[in-house]
């Protein structure tokens, strides 16, 4: 069974970006809503025992969309800074050789999540040429179908902002940008999402 992860950081403490109440919905009410569901799809069935990730490789339908969101939500949730940080180790090099500047890279991706039109998530992966390239996908669609390694992402489904930026998504995602764990981006380099 797939349980809720408690976020990395007290839900009143991210100071100047994203407020106790948005955690309250987003975290409590959403992501629980997409376990609980998840949870229910799989009780007595051969998914059972599967783990999130290998859940999402092989679900299709309604479980694939309950289990992806739960993905997705904890990748977000764990990708998230209560501080104002600075991009550094390997994922810098790599930005840097494939962006130019880390400055470069948040105008792209700051543009490809404002043009994510609807409901969706942006997202930075690395390919299997180790290169780096952002995508966006929509609906509870991820990197994982694709067997591309993510890296990083942020949700563009309004539930993620409207309480405090309401329709400014870019305002949204310039202080995102602001608030990365780039430990858990590094981290993510040497990860195996299999
Ligand atoms: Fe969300």
């Amino acid at each position: 069974m797939i349980e809720v992860k408690p976020l990395p950081f007290e839900k009143s403490s991210v100071e100047n970006f994203l407020s106790e109440s948005t955690f309250n919905f987003h975290h409590d009410k959403h992501l629980v809503n997409y376990v609980n569901t998840t949870n229910a799809l799989i009780a007595n069935t051969p998914f059972e025992n599967l783990s999130l990730v290998e859940l999402v490789k092989k679900a299709e339908g309604p479980l694939f969309n309950n289990a992806a969101q739960v993905f997705n939500h904890n990748f977000y949730f764990d990708g998230l800074s209560k501080e104002k940080t600075q991009c550094y180790g390997k994922v810098k090099e790599l930005l840097e050789k494939n962006f130019g500047t880390v400055d470069s890279f948040f105008a792209k991706f700051i543009e490809a999540a404002t043009k994510n039109f609807g409901s969706g998530w942006t997202w930075l992966v690395q390919l299997p040429n180790g290169s780096l390239e952002i995508q966006n996908t929509q609906n509870a669609n991820n990197p994982l179908t694709s067997n591309l390694k993510p890296l990083l992402t942020v949700d563009v489904w309004e539930h993620a902002y409207y309480l405090d930026y309401q329709n400014r998504r870019a305002d949204y995602l310039k202080d995102f940008c602001q608030h990365i764990n780039w430990n858990f981006v590094n981290a993510n380099l040497d990860k195996n999402f299999s």
